[in-house]
């Protein structure tokens, strides 16, 4: 496991985002490190050291004058008895105790004491972020030597307000203690990857097309992935409204066709991921100018033409990628489809799964697959797509490295 035996040292100071330590704390031991967790008075108003100290098996430390736990470890012990500090989330207040030094507290005591690296992950509202005080925090921090992750663009918890101010997600955080502490948890470094994503809009005239329903959340978090283990990613991306993840060159293309070109002309490649929702058919010779709706008249017949099969053409091709998977979403007869397509489209893999619209999939942050290879089938259980796409590129690892 990637972070076998780092021991961990969580900061969790006050804000919304605090709920968010407890999936970092288990994503984190989940990889093999230890988290001892201190929190300061202001994260305890949003979630209990009971549940930290549950989730992360150790004592939860809050006061920097406790007797015992001063007699147990002591504030200088436990800023040194790490491998990493982390602090997520990293409010303004502590920022700013942090830049200038002040230790009135164990949090701030422990941070001034440390000889460890530092990571933080600020989570704040957008304004204080770009409050002048906080602006000059954030460089003094930085030029001390402070690791930064996020924060990120986004909406906010607690108000309409969006903004740069999001604590980063613990995945993000996850990758960036890796990136610090272990070079080697870097399976995919040197390797390219291809990732198609979203929709293709077919265009009918100027103004209307034909397309398939994707939000696109499922392929850009699999890009993401993968540039998280290393890979050099090109995510080639059809019509969506969710932005481009951090770390990866982001292509948008509209048409079906223009997605072959782009996937087509970054080969070669080790990786080629084809999750995208291509149209199957686009128009046969698209209006130049809207079709005019004219009262009486017949609707205009719409002639239709195959569009390439992406997928397929990758899977045959004379330069083609090591490791080639697609996805199969379907309604009925899951496995058997999701094996057919294996064969016919030439993939190493298929990411198959249940796309009734009662399954809430489609659009939604959940998903539920099935993959489907020369090994046979592994059944995955219900998982966030973010967790599906975290999954798929340890296995995508795996397969291509043989690690
Ligand atoms: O044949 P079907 O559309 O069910 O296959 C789904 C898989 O094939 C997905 O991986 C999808 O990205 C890919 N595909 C493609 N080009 C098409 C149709 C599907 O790359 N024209």
């Amino acid at each position: 496991m990637a972070l076998t035996g780092k021991r961990i040292l969580l900061i969790i100071s006050g804000g919304i985002a605090a709920y968010k330590s407890f999936d970092l704390i288990r994503r984190l031991r989940e990889r093999g490190a230890s988290v001892r967790p201190i929190m300061t008075r202001a994260a305890q108003e949003f979630v209990t050291p009971l549940a930290v100290g549950a989730l992360s098996a150790s004592h939860v430390y809050v006061d920097l004058f406790s007797r015992e736990d001063e007699q147990d470890v002591g504030h200088i012990r436990l800023a040194r008895e790490n491998d990493l500090v982390v602090v997520a989330p990293a409010s303004a207040d502590l920022m700013a105790k942090m830049a200038h030094g002040l230790a009135d507290d164990l949090a701030s005591a422990v941070l001034l004491a440390t000889d460890r690296p530092v990571l933080i992950a600020p989570a704040m509202n957008p304004k204080m972020w770009a409050a002048p005080a906080t602006r000059r925090n954030a460089e003094t921090l930085k030029a001390d030597g402070i690791h930064f992750i996020g924060p990120m663009a986004g909406e906010m918890a607690e108000s309409n307000e969006a903004g740069i101010g999001r604590m980063a997600e613990p995945l993000e955080i996850v990758a960036a203690v890796e990136r610090l502490l272990d070079g080697t948890a870097k399976p995919l470094a040197g390797k390219t990857a291809i990732v198609t994503s979203g929709p293709t809009h077919e265009p009918i005239d100027p103004v209307r097309y034909i397309a398939n329903r994707s939000s696109g959340r499922q392929g850009h978090a699999i890009a993401a992935a993968l540039a998280r283990l290393g890979a050099d990613v090109t995510l080639i991306s059809g019509p969506v409204t969710i932005p481009d993840p951090s770390g990866v060159k982001a292509v948008h293309v509209e048409r079906a066709e223009e997605m072959l070109d782009a996937v087509l002309s970054r080969l070669p490649a080790d990786i080629a991921v084809m999750v995208a929702a291509v149209a199957d058919w686009r128009v046969a010779s698209s209006a130049e100018q809207k079709i005019k709706k004219r009262p009486g008249e017949v609707p205009p017949p719409l002639q239709l033409a195959e569009n390439p099969d992406i997928l397929k053409t990758v899977g045959h091709h004379d330069r083609r990628p090591k490791l080639v998977v697609g996805f199969a979403a379907e309604t009925q007869d899951i496995e058997k489809n999701g094996r057919a397509k294996l064969e016919r489209k030439g993939a190493d893999m298929i990411v198959a799964n249940d796309v009734s619209p009662e399954t809430g999939i489609m659009g939604g942050s959940r998903n539920r697959v099935k993959i489907i290879s020369a090994h046979g089938i592994d059944e995955w259980p219900d998982l966030g797509k973010d967790e599906v796409a975290e999954r798929l590129a340890q296995l995508i690892a795996e397969r291509l490295t043989g690690a």
